[in-house]
């Protein structure tokens, strides 16, 4: 069982991706089951209510499928949703993620952090609560960005309509004295060449997977859950449409892949 049971990686749509390659890279055997939640993508203006429904629906599903684990590789959907998918999932490792405020704090010289994320993490009470507990001395700069969402899902990550886009939030950022930027939403680190562009060379910009997979493994190893050879194999499985996954996520992988329809009963209905 041990051998066949996936860990179930999740996010509103392509963004999570991002993190999925970290978690490729440190848990090279595992069998990976990637969900897009494609049909309601994006989350970031979505009330928490929904997106609470949306994360507890992809949650029943990897249970379905005997998920050793479950990834939120969403901000937005682990600052809405992950305390009660922990209450309704007990017994189900679910490991969130979080902007890198922390890091932030430590690296900034001029005590301004700047942090693009969607409006729903950034209005979130677990945010703030985050904010307060590792920065307390740093001026926080928030932005939200639901364009470069929308552009990551359109697969458009360079040219001139990318490049305006990014250029005018970092700016705006820059010009206000942060020195160190958090990448807050699983989207952004596909766009990382342009807003590294935009910041200037020597700027930290932070972003999430690889911690995320060094913690998961380690959880996984705790649990005795942690499948320590044969192929890792991914699947990728959406609630939009299926051949618009496989040209994306492809494109974003670097590899040819194939994406699947997750069945119709965990597909939902679009926000009211
Ligand atoms: N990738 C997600 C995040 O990390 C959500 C983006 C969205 O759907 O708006 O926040």
């Amino acid at each position: 069982m041990l051998s066949e049971s996936p860990i179930g990686v999740y996010d509103s749509g392509v963004g999570g991706l991002s993190v999925l390659r970290a978690i490729r890279d440190a848990l090279p055997h595992e069998p990976l089951l990637y969900v897009a939640d494609a049909a309601h993508v994006p989350y970031g203006e979505k009330s928490q209510e929904f997106v609470e429904r949306r994360a507890c629906a992809i949650a029943d599903y990897f249970v379905s499928r005997q998920a050793r684990a479950m990834v939120v590789a969403c901000n937005t959907a682990t600052a809405a949703a992950i305390s009660l998918l922990r209450q309704r999932h007990p017994g189900l490792l679910i490991i969130g993620v979080e902007p890198a405020i922390k890091p932030a704090a430590h690296l900034t010289h001029t005590g301004v952090v700047g942090v693009f994320a969607t409006t729903g993490t950034l209005a979130s009470p677990k945010f703030a609560a985050l904010a307060q507990r590792e920065a307390p001395e740093v001026r926080i700069l928030l932005r939200p960005c639901p364009q470069w969402v929308r552009l990551v899902e359109r697969g458009v990550l360079s040219g001139p309509e990318a490049q305006a886009a990014v250029r005018a939030p970092v700016a705006e950022l820059r010009d206000a004295g942060a020195d160190v930027l958090v990448l807050g939403c699983t989207h952004f680190p596909f766009l990382r060449d342009l807003i590294q562009e935009a910041a200037g060379p020597g700027v930290p910009l932070l972003e999430t997977g690889a911690p995320v997979a060094r913690w998961l493994r380690h959880q996984l190893q705790e649990r005795g859950l942690l499948r320590g050879q044969g192929p890792g194999t991914l699947a990728l499985q959406t609630t939009g449409e299926a051949a618009a996954l496989s040209r994306l996520a492809s494109g974003l992988l670097g590899q040819d892949l194939v994406a699947h329809a997750v069945p119709e009963r965990w597909r939902g209905t679009p926000a009211a």
